[in-house]
């Protein structure tokens, strides 16, 4: 019977339109959610290269007796972007056909889910210009090998790049840059970074000795996140790179919740488990409205050195097929390299070493293609 009804209030309705518009009788093509979720791909995130669909920031949209309603949600604490996304997402879709009008677009401004109340709004660093987040769900998935390489490519790329080693309880950058002098303190108490190849560092590895372990908890944990975000004087800056600590525990939440990221990127190696824990970091930042920038494969495959065969010790193309279902681009396939463990462990990137190595030219590639998106 319902299918019946459908019907009939259908045909009722063209009836209707026909004799509304004095007898001419205009089919128009009635759009689906998925359809106008498409044409949303048009816009653009202010000041990004990447749509507001493949950001995630579309949460609903929604078809009432009134209209049409589009709902997004964003983290932002610059008033302009709720009202250029409101402007552009009203137009992209009136100017579809066989909408129904008018088309109300509602932006939230998306607050941290469970501390809005004690912490402070997202905010900027003074003189950074865009902070990006290195993340992973797993650990040992080369996370930090990874950050520090981009750092170091952004360098090369001619940018001002600063560095802060957020996993304080693994802190490994002050090793893989050989960075052994003690960060400063001003009269101020802002802590000078330390200056290695070109890239401003924060580590707790500047701070404690090598096996010393780093015992904080709760609100500490907290504390120190915030100084070495905060209490530190980064200057002018075209890109922050963090490390963050794997998964979604305090320091990441602590991050993302109180500081206005730009972007995360998010590495994993091709193995499923490494890429079930992936999806979680990627949801966690879509969740609090962080664009995901896109996946890095590390550890893809091996090539023999002395047969020049290729090994997929991790297995393959897991990272591929996991970026496409996410939406998220994949920004490069980096492959196992002894020279890559090697820089590191001497304190000194790949890309900084030798960047003619597979490894090092698919994380130069990398920092190019995110650069494009910033
Ligand atoms: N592509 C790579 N090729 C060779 N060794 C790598 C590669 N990526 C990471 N490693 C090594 O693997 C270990 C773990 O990497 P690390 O960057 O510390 O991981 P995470 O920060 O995710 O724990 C390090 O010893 C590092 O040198
Ligand atoms: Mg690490």
């Amino acid at each position: 019977m319902a299918g019946y009804n459908e019907r009939t209030r259908g045909f009722v309705s063209i009836i209707i339109g026909w004799l509304k518009t004095g007898g001419t009788l205009t089919l128009t093509h009635v759009m689906t959610r998925e359809q106008i979720i498409e044409a949303l791909r048009q816009v653009k995130y202010p000041g990004f290269s990447r749509d507001i669909v493949s950001f995630g920031l579309v949460t609903g949209v929604e078809f009432t007796a009134p209209g049409t309603i589009v709902s997004l949600t964003v983290t932002t604490t610059d008033e302009r972007v709720p009202r250029i996304l409101q402007e552009q997402v009203a137009e992209v879709v009136g100017r579809l056909p066989g909408i129904s009008r008018p088309v109300d677009v509602r932006v939230k401004i998306n607050t941290s889910p469970s501390a809005a109340n004690e912490l402070p709004p997202r905010e900027g660093i003074a003189g950074v210009r865009r902070i990006i987040a290195v993340a992973s769900g797993k650990g040992g998935v080369g996370k930090s090998t990874v950050a520090a390489n981009l750092a170091a490519a952004f360098h090369l790329l001619g940018m001002k790049v600063g560095l802060c080693d957020c996993d304080l309880h693994g802190p490994s950058l002050a090793l893989m840059f050989g960075a052994g002098e003690q960060p400063t303190m001003d009269e101020d108490d802002l802590i000078n970074p330390v200056t290695v190849s070109g890239i401003k560092l924060m580590s707790m590895g500047l701070l404690v000795d090598d096996d010393a372990p780093v015992i904080l908890r709760g609100p500490m944990v907290t504390r120190y996140t915030q100084q070495f975000l905060r209490g530190v004087r980064w200057g002018e800056l075209d890109a922050l790179v963090l490390d963050l600590p794997p998964g979604t525990g305090d320091i990441a939440l602590t991050v993302t919740q109180t500081l206005a990221l730009d972007g995360a990127v998010i590495v994993s190696t091709p193995q499923e488990v490494a890429l079930i824990d992936a999806r979680k970091a990627v949801k966690m930042f879509a969740k609090v409205g962080v664009p995901v920038l896109g996946l890095i494969e590390n550890m893809s495959y091996f090539t023999a050195p002395d047969s020049g065969r290729r090994y997929d010790i991790f297995g393959t193309g897991g990272a591929r097929v996991e970026a496409e279902k996410l939406g998220v681009p994949l920004l490069a396939e980096v492959p196992i390299e002894m020279a890559t463990r090697e820089a590191g462990d001497r304190g000194r990137p790949i890309v900084l070493r030798d960047a003619g190595t597979p490894a090092a030219r698919a994380l130069l590639a990398a920092a190019e293609k995110i650069r494009g998106l910033l």
